[in-house]
């Protein structure tokens, strides 16, 4: 089912202190949105983030895991380690991942199937770089990132699969896609699913946007059409602003 959801990704921010005391704002804060709210802090924190919104409508999420079962991968993190302690989603595929991490199509498969086979839901990231935007490419690299990593699944393993497209450009920088960029962007997503797995799938598909979306952006991005809410980095960290955010419904 096609939700609005808006998902704060902490990155590699907030220490257990921070983490506690921006959860205790977080909690403060009013929804007036029917969108669903995520927050991904780092793996030290995820245990006690659970706990402390486990009465609250804050579903807390991972930024990332490995895709062994588990065995000698020093410094990695299973999909059973989050699922015991309480996380039931997943970011995957983040660009930060791709960029300084070496993930490419193949090792985000191997991920992506692993989280599914833990019923974890995964929300999977992608998105161009600014010179395939200028090379006009976007739209071809963005397909070949979904495909390459998506499209050895069946139709109902995309109910578990949320989308997050964020160009690599936006991200971090201040510079937002514009809503219409952001929507064209959508509309050729949804229509690359359509054509592989038919109306409902992609019907059924939510896609949010992640790049420099903030309180004063928020609204016009979330108003259009194939855009279903948003990914967020920098103005997830102030509770204001993240709950500004996930009013812009
Ligand atoms: P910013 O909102 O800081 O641009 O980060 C977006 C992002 O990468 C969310 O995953």
């Amino acid at each position: 089912m096609r939700k609005n959801i808006v998902a704060g990704n902490w990155k590699m921010n907030n220490d257990l202190p921070l983490s506690e005391a921006l959860i205790s704002d977080l909690k403060r804060q009013t929804k007036t949105s029917n969108a669903e709210v995520m927050i991904a802090p780092t793996f030290t924190n995820l245990w006690h983030a659970f706990e402390a919104t486990r009465h609250d409508d804050i579903e807390v999420i991972a930024q990332n895991m490995h895709f062994a079962e588990n065995g000698a991968y020093t410094g990695e993190v299973s999909a059973d380690m989050l699922k015991s302690v309480g996380i039931n989603t997943v970011i995957l595929g983040h660009s930060e991942r791709r960029a300084y991490f070496n993930e490419d199509d193949a090792i985000l498969a191997k991920k992506v199937d692993q989280a599914l086979s833990k019923d974890l839901r995964v929300i999977f990231c992608f998105g161009e770089e600014l010179a395939d935007r200028k090379a006009a490419n976007h739209e071809a690299v963005v397909e070949s990132q979904i495909k390459n990593a998506l499209f050895h699944l069946d139709a109902s393993a995309f109910k578990n699969i949320v989308l997050a497209y964020e160009p690599v450009w936006a991200i971090g920088t201040g510079e937002t896609a514009s809503p219409e960029q952001a929507q064209d962007m959508h509309k050729f997503i949804r229509k690359t699913l359509q054509d592989k797995y038919g109306n409902q799938v992609a019907d059924d598909m939510t896609i949010l946007y992640g790049g420099s979306v903030k309180p004063a952006n928020a609204k016009e991005i979330f108003s259009k059409p194939d855009v279903d809410g948003g990914l967020i980095g920098g103005a997830a960290l102030k509770a204001e602003d993240f709950y500004a955010i996930v009013n812009a419904f």
